[in-house]
């Protein structure tokens, strides 16, 4: 539940939120990205109760993969050297004991966090609220929403009934102990996704949830110049000129690289739910601006002509299966002839 922080609120006169939430930051390029912990030290300034959980290594690519380690103690040094090899899988970051590494998958980080690190380490046990990134390098459009591991966290964490929102920069990794002040592009990223996480909780009644249930957000940030305060934010929809792999064959008989598809898939650009006449995130992105598209965890097709129509085509398999489909047998005869 949302707290009430006399800090936060002295705060807020001079620049910053009133409403200290709880939050949860995950994210899959591992617990010591330079995007990650600039963002959790602008929240945590600002006054948020704020608790990172988040991959002990790289874990790109891995999607909405729950993969736990089946070893009690890591058999390599953490990202970074940051935690030594024979260390417990899981455990406290050396300087800080609001942030946890955990040698899993994202989605793994987020169960582990909320099923374990919240329940014993924080005062909570349910975040108001789980970001996941700033990502190094955009997260697109909807075939990349599938496998991308910032995506997992937001789509684990929506699954579990918690607001979400995946956040992706265009900057490249960078330890987080390298970050050197505001001219620094993970800097600059986390500024951009303070912004917009600050609005929407500034916004949020007290007592109501961030997000109506079952959805959340995906925000990418174009690269930044150092005028990165004024980079417009524009309100966007996962398809719409977004990308999906085709396999290139490799320099070696039998194997594949992947490219984007060219000309690009019109199946994964239809757009089906939500506003059509906004420009896809991909679009917004390659035009310099932030994209915020909302997303919803529920993937079912909308009611329609178009689902009703495949839907009646397998009328016919209803008397096969039990309940209310399998009682309309004058309809499935007439469905079937049509
Ligand atoms: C893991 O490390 C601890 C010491 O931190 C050690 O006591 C334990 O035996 C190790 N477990 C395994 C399976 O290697
Ligand atoms: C930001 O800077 C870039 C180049 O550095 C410039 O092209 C762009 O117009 C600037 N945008 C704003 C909103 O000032």
């Amino acid at each position: 539940m949302r707290y009430p922080s006399s800090f936060a609120c002295a705060a807020a006169a001079l620049m910053f939120s009133c409403q200290a939430i709880n939050i949860l930051m995950s994210n899959d390029d591992g617990f010591g990205s330079g995007n990650l912990r600039e963002l959790y030290h602008m929240l945590t300034g600002a006054g948020h109760n704020v608790y990172i959980v988040a991959p002990a290594f790289q874990q790109s690519g891995q999607g909405g993969r729950v993969g736990f380690t089946t070893e009690a103690n890591l058999t390599g040094p953490s990202q970074y050297g940051l935690i030594p090899a024979g260390a417990p899988s899981i455990g406290p970051d050396p300087v800080d004991d609001h942030i946890f590494y955990y040698n899993g998958t994202p989605a793994a980080c987020v169960f582990v966090a909320l099923d374990y690190v919240l329940p014993n380490y924080a005062g909570f046990k349910v975040p108001d609220l789980i970001l996941s990134g700033p990502n190094y390098g955009t997260n697109l459009g909807p075939s990349v929403w599938s496998l991308s591991g910032t995506a997992g966290v937001a789509y684990s964490a929506t699954a579990r009934s918690i607001p979400a929102i995946a956040l992706s920069g265009s900057n490249t990794a960078v330890p987080y102990l390298e970050v050197d002040g505001p001219g620094h592009d993970a800097y600059r990223v986390a500024a951009v996704s303070f912004r917009v996480v600050e609005a929407i909780i500034e916004t949020t009644p007290p007592g109501h949830p961030i997000f109506p249930l079952g959805y959340g957000a995906n925000v990418n940030i174009p690269p930044l110049s150092n005028n990165h305060t004024s980079v417009p934010i524009v309100q966007s929809r996962m398809t719409g000129g977004a990308e999906v792999d085709a396999a290139v064959p490799g320099k070696t008989p039998g194997t594949f690289t992947w490219a984007n598809l060219s000309p690009r898939a019109s199946g994964l650009n239809q757009c089906i739910n939500g506003d059509c006449s906004l420009p896809g995130e991909t679009e917004v992105v390659a035009a310099g601006k932030v994209a915020l598209s909302l997303y919803t965890i529920d993937y079912t097709a909308p009611i329609g002509a178009k689902a009703s129509s495949v839907m009646q085509r397998f009328a016919a398999l209803a008397g096969w299966m039990e309940g209310k489909a399998g009682l309309e047998r004058r309809d499935r005869r007439v469905h079937w002839r049509a």
